[in-house]
């Protein structure tokens, strides 16, 4: 396997330096409510000031404005926790160009039209523009898009490498890319959005001794097994799928484990019950799992040695329906020998929300879209232009 290219002092010194880090961070009412992607590219940053970088310009995008200005997506709104955090004085940049700041932050890559179709002239503007002699790349949630500030710089000729997330994002995911079994693996699945599930799903059917499904996405699958999910939210086009995804795993002779009882309400401010999953019917919808369900899947946890999770098992937002997803938390949280690795916006901000920590786990991944993709072993167009 092909390795990265990784920041050393030598690559950085007296350089002009371009960081396409992900500070897509989620905001409301002109506030960032979540700074963990912030506070992750810190080490690259910092390595950058103190290994002598002649000027650190960061780049980056964030929510999806369609090639045109939105003020509420303007990056200006980074520079108080990046100032903070940095110890710097942070330069904004309305435009790829430069002044002779130390740390330059430049606006929202998406207000301009070239970004998302790579256009070669855009990567050669920004490359020009600010002079840049050094591209890293350190968002990883970001690498699975083909985007000119993601791998144009490369591609325009700039010498690339990966900065300190980006590589340590790789070194935590690739060993799940083995094909063959991996004993003690648990790959726990939730949320909803199966379409993008299948493929990594496909991947663990082989490699996992054990898949939990939870969330919408055991909707699917139990349609797929021929139950009634009422009036639940499932993707009827995946349900082939599905039954793909369950022969699979039979024929590696892997475990593939869904709810076997359900907490069921008409809708969420409804009253609530359990209910087996043979009794679901009419218009009860599924909001979480039911108590045996959560205890045999807490039993497999206790047993694994690796843990892999991406989407809440329930419905997460709202009590009681929160349960399922915090039960699941615990269970991979209290086993402490396990090496447990979580990713997905959705995800991580399920354990946020419910009181864990991300220290209660190895690894927290910043990859939503990414993670998925980097696992069913695709390969990311701003993982390959920073490969040796
Ligand atoms: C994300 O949050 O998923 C990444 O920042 C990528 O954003 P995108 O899904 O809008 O491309
Ligand atoms: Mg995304």
């Amino acid at each position: 396997m092909s390795i990265l290219k990784t920041l050393t002092p030598e690559r950085v010194k007296g350089k002009v330096v371009v960081v396409r880090t992900d500070f897509n961070v989620p905001l409301k009412n002109g506030k960032i409510t979540e700074d963990s992607r912030i506070l992750l590219a810190m080490p690259t940053l910092q390595f950058l000031i103190q290994n002598g970088a002649k000027q650190v310009h960061i780049l980056t995008h964030m929510g999806r404005p369609k090639n045109e200005i939105v003020p509420e997506l303007s990056t200006r709104i980074l520079i108080p926790s990046l100032e903070k955090l940095l110890g710097e004085q942070v330069h904004f940049r309305s435009d790829f160009t430069a002044n002779d700041g130390l740390v330059q932050l430049h606006e929202n890559t998406r207000f301009w039209k070239g970004e998302k179709k790579n256009d070669p002239n855009f990567a050669r503007q920004i490359r020009d523009g600010i002079g840049a002699e050094l591209f890293v790349l350190d968002g990883f949630s970001v690498a699975h898009r083909a985007h000119a500030s993601v791998v144009g710089l490369a591609e325009a000729g700039v010498e690339s490498c990966a900065g300190r997330l980006l590589e340590s994002e790789i070194k935590y995911l690739s060993p799940f890319l083995s094909q063959s079994k991996i004993k003690g693996l648990t790959v726990i699945a939730g949320g909803a959005k199966m379409e993008t599930k299948v493929a990594v799903l496909q991947h663990f059917a082989k490699t996992a001794e054990n898949i939990l499904i939870g969330g919408a996405l055991a909707n699917t699958f139990l349609v797929a097994q021929g139950h009634d999910v009422g009036k639940s939210l499932f993707e009827e086009t995946e349900v082939p799928k599905a039954q793909e995804v369950l022969k699979l795993a039979d024929s590696y002779k892997n475990g593939i484990h869904l709810p076997v009882d359900v907490q069921v309400a008409s809708n969420p401010d409804a009253e609530s019950v359990y209910v087996p999953v043979e009794d679901v019917s009419g218009d009860m919808k599924i909001f979480d799992l039911g108590p045996r369900t959560i205890a045999s899947f807490r039993e497999i946890i206790a047993h694994s040695k690796i843990i892999i999770w991406n989407g809440p098992v329930g419905f997460f937002e709202k009590s009681p329906f929160d349960t399922g997803t915090r039960d699941i938390a615990d269970a991979v949280a209290k086993n402490e020998k396990c090496t447990s690795i979580l990713g997905g916006g959705d995800t991580v901000a399920a354990i946020k929300t419910l009181g864990f920590h991300t220290e209660q786990f190895t690894h927290v991944s910043t990859g939503g879209g990414a993670m998925l993709e980097f696992l069913e072993g695709k390969e990311l167009p701003g993982v390959k232009i920073v490969m040796k």
